[in-house]
């Protein structure tokens, strides 16, 4: 999915004029009146996305979301020179807040639309960091590289394949939302992210949604709830190797999403094996993975109603109150409902 046509349209006329204040100011001016930039509690500006439902940041703040769900929760202040990458960066609001809590990150983004690239030189982020960000872009527009800030205008399962990543100590997920647009929340992408990741790397992204976590859990990823900022459900934390202090910070995700994961048609993750379908093609392939499920277990599958509300077979319920993190719980639950 994508941002507003509308946007990106404006945008690209503004795209063929000389890059002054003057014209980037007039693009802002006009992508307000058209409210198709639109302005979050913390006075920051988003911008619809192609589902009028959908706007590219929560109402309660573009930066404040950079800041308290990617780069608070990352811990990058206590990483040295910590390697970033920036996943659906947009107009660059997480890596704005990364550089705020480390100077010394190393970021890479990626970022599909030249048009959101190019937006984030007509927008005023309130942190002197964005000077940094805005040059990188500048350069990128002028055909330059940067070596601290990587700008990789392309879908983000063409960069995951690329040769000269790094090996990442946080990962921010920001696409839209799985059920729209799955395509970034298969178990094959996450799988290659898992591998392109430093051993105490984590992944961070907004979304609870049970099809990702699961995901997550079947490519060797220790979940943790995260801290839930403009949404009554916390973002979610992915590790792949956690160090002693990051097993501290590890906290259980909710005992009915853990069941919901384990054991119901709703925990079958989207996949995409070569890494080409589009999201209708995902969400289909899923919707038949989902009748499988039922017809294989037959009498023994459960519902979603039975699963929620802990109605199940007391040898899997006593598995959450075994001293184990989520992951854990839910690859044992998964293995015993199968078995019988
Ligand atoms: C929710 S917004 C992210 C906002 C962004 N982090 C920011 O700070 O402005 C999702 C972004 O993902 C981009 N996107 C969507 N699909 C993509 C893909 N397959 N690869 C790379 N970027 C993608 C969209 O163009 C959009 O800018």
């Amino acid at each position: 999915m994508l941002p507003n046509k509308k946007a990106l349209d404006l945008i690209k006329i503004y795209m063929e004029k000389d890059f002054t204040s003057k014209n980037l100011k007039e693009l802002t001016k006009k992508l307000i009146e058209l409210d198709l930039l639109v302005k979050t509690e913390d006075n920051t500006f988003t911008v619809r996305s192609d589902d009028p439902e959908e706007l590219m940041h929560s109402r309660v703040g573009a930066l404040k979301e950079g800041i308290e769900k990617f780069a608070v929760p990352s811990n990058v202040t206590e990483i040295k020179n910590p390697k970033i990458l920036d996943l659906c960066s947009g107009m660059g609001y997480n890596a704005v807040s990364a550089l705020h809590y480390n100077i010394n990150s190393e970021i890479d983004m990626v970022e599909y639309s030249k048009e959101m690239l190019f937006l984030s030189l007509a927008l005023d982020i309130p942190m002197n960091e964005h000077l940094i960000i805005k040059n990188a872009i500048f350069e990128f527009f002028k055909g330059n590289g940067n070596q601290k800030i990587r700008i990789f205008n392309e879908d983000a399962r063409f960069t995951l394949l690329r040769k000269d990543l790094k090996k990442y100590d946080c990962v921010f997920h920001d696409a839209f939302s799985p059920l729209n647009d799955p395509v970034l929340y298969t178990v094959e992408f996450l799988k290659l992210i898992y591998e392109n990741m430093a051993d105490s790397g984590v992944l961070i992204s907004y979304s609870s949604s049970i099809p990702f976590r699961s995901a997550l859990v079947e490519c060797g990823f220790i979940i943790s709830e995260g801290p839930s900022v403009g949404r009554k459900r916390g973002a979610t934390l992915a590790y792949k190797n956690p160090n002693e202090l990051q097993k501290k910070e590890i906290k259980r995700i909710p005992e009915s999403d853990e069941r919901l994961i384990a054991l119901s048609g709703v925990g079958i993750p989207f996949y995409d094996k070569n890494l080409n379908l589009n999201s209708s093609e995902i969400i289909k392939n899923r919707e038949v993975d989902r009748e499988n499920l039922k017809n294989l277990l037959g009498d023994k599958y459960y519902s979603t109603t039975k699963i929620k509300s802990g109605k199940i077979d007391e040898k899997l319920l006593n598995i959450q109150k075994e001293n184990l993190n989520s992951s854990e719980i839910i690859k044992k639950m998964k293995k015993i409902y199968l078995q019988n």
